[in-house]
């Protein structure tokens, strides 16, 4: 899909042109988002974080406790290396294995390698296909009993699209400028996806500081 192929590159250059800070509390200011990633690594040790971006999370999840080790994975060259400056300011480097690779990284790691996986705001912004191979992958290397925890950006109705300058090209679908930015589906059409590989334990939703209550950010906890 050629909005995806350009999406692809919207990130790799967005992180050329961000200044890396450092991150210095384990915590999003949000009670819901804070509670939910202290539970999924909460005992857990092999820790991954696909679709890093620009590292927060893992600092996050480094900050949670001593005795993790976190695999961070991006596609762009330039957001692991924000990640990884990110990670030192914050002095949570030690922890976090910083990795350039897309999806194709999954398929080279051991069964049930992780006893956790976070991913943010990776699952909407990609096609349908990719989805289906991250969430297969994902069941892959995720052991038995284990949790991932993933984020979703808000479900968007036509009027915010259209005020935000969104085009569906095809159903739930929205480019801006060409690139793909939103895959739109509903907490329902959501656990529909995720019930072909996980048992869906929890739906939270939540807004950070700021953002408008009308349109919360979505949080499943996945179970394999
Ligand atoms: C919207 S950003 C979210 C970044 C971060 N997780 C966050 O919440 O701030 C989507 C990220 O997914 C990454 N991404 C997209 N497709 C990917 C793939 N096939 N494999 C690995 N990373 C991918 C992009 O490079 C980008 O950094």
């Amino acid at each position: 899909m050629k909005e995806y192929e350009n999406a692809l590159t919207l990130w790799n250059d967005w992180f050329n042109n961000a200044t890396p800070q450092a991150i210095d509390e384990a915590s999003m200011g949000n009670t819901t988002f804070d509670n939910a990633i202290a539970n999924l690594v909460n005992g857990a040790t092999r820790i991954l974080d696909f679709g890093c971006g620009a590292g927060w999370a893992s600092v996050i999840m480094a900050m949670l406790s001593d005795n993790q080790q976190i695999v961070a994975v991006d596609q762009a060259p330039n957001s692991i290396n924000y990640a990884i400056i990110t990670a030192k300011l914050s002095q949570q480097d030690g922890k976090i294995n910083f990795v350039v690779a897309d999806d194709t990284y999954l398929n080279n790691v051991r069964e049930s390698s992780f006893d956790a996986i976070f991913s943010s705001n990776v699952l909407d912004v990609v096609p349908e296909d990719i989805t289906q191979r991250m969430l297969n992958g994902f069941a892959r290397v995720l052991g038995n009993g284990s949790k991932a925890l993933i984020m979703l950006n808000p479900y968007i109705d036509s009027e915010y699209a259209g005020k935000g300058g969104f085009i569906e090209f095809q159903p739930n679908y929205f480019q801006k400028d060409g690139n793909l930015r939103i895959v739109n589906k509903t907490d329902e059409q959501w656990v529909d996806t995720f019930s072909r590989y996980f048992n869906v334990a929890r739906i939270e939703h939540f807004n950070f500081e700021g953002e408008n209550t009308s349109r919360p950010r979505r949080l499943f906890t996945l179970v394999k």
